[in-house]
This record gives C-alpha cells, structure tokens and sequence, in this order.
C-alpha cells in the first residue's frame, strides 16, 4: 500500500488489508516521500482505525524502495502522483505490471483517486477509511 508520507492513507490501508486476510499474506505500506520514515501514522489516521476496530498506531512511516518490486506481487498505490513515483523506480514491465491505483479494483479503469485528506478535516479520514474498506474487502476476497 502506497501513498505519499506514509502517516495518511497508506497505513490505514495497510491495517484494513491485514485485517481481511490470513497472516499467510506479506503486507507492508510505504511513502513515495522520505518525509515521515520512522514516525507513527497522523493521529487522524489512528483515530479512524481506531473508530472501526483497527490499531494502526504501532506502525512507522517508511519510503518505497525498489527492492518492494521483489518483496510483493501487487503494489496498490492511492492516486496517479504515486503511481508515477513508484514507476520511475520499475526496472522492466514485470515490476510496472504489479502496480495498481487502489479504486480501480472498485471502478475498474476508471482512475479514481484516493483524496489526501493530510490538509483536510476529520470528515476527509472517514471518506478515505470507507473507500480503502470497499477496495480491500474486493482485494481480499480476490486472493482469498
Ligand atoms: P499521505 O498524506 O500521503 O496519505 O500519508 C500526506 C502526509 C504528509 C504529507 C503529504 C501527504 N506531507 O506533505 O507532509
């Protein structure tokens, strides 16, 4: 699960994935950005989680590197500016192949965003918390 900072919207997916799947699965997420490596996700993020059952705030902030094009067999990024940063990465069609904007499993080829709620109020958190819940229970239930 990718996004920009890593405190935001990446981490809630990542708390929202693991908690649709078996422990079988290898999830992480990451920034594009270097910005927030080693910090707690925004407490915002937390407090969503929190609101719906999930603990996020042990996790802590990292940057994408080309190495995840090894780790994972699917990369979900949240909107076209991370889709572009983690490509300039890819090393050969194999590693752009796995990446995914996250709403196309939802609106397949459609393109859709996942807004960066980071400057925006509460509201923005519980908007973002429910589109990464509709996408992941699509995803899980795909590897499932
Ligand atoms: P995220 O949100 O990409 O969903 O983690 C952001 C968090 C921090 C910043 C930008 C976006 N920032 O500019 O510090």
């Amino acid at each position: 699960m990718v996004c920009l900072g890593n405190i935001c919207r990446s981490p809630l997916a990542e708390g929202i994935i693991k908690s649709k799947l078996s422990n079988n699965f290898i999830v992480d997420s990451a920034g594009t950005a270097n910005y927030h490596s080693g910090s707690a996700p925004d407490k915002r993020s937390i407090a969503v989680a929190r609101k719906h059952g999930l603990d996020i705030s042990n996790l802590k902030g990292r940057q994408f590197n080309v190495l995840d094009f090894d780790t994972f067999d699917f990369i979900y990024v949240m909107d076209e500016s991370n889709f572009q940063n983690v490509i300039k990465l890819a090393r050969h069609e194999d590693d752009i192949a796995k990446v995914k904007l996250i709403l196309n499993e939802v609106h397949p080829n459609k393109n859709h965003e996942v807004p960066d709620p980071y400057y925006g109020g509460d509201y923005g958190f519980e908007n973002v918390y429910q589109m990464l819940d509709e996408a992941c229970d699509i995803i899980a239930k795909n590897l499932l």
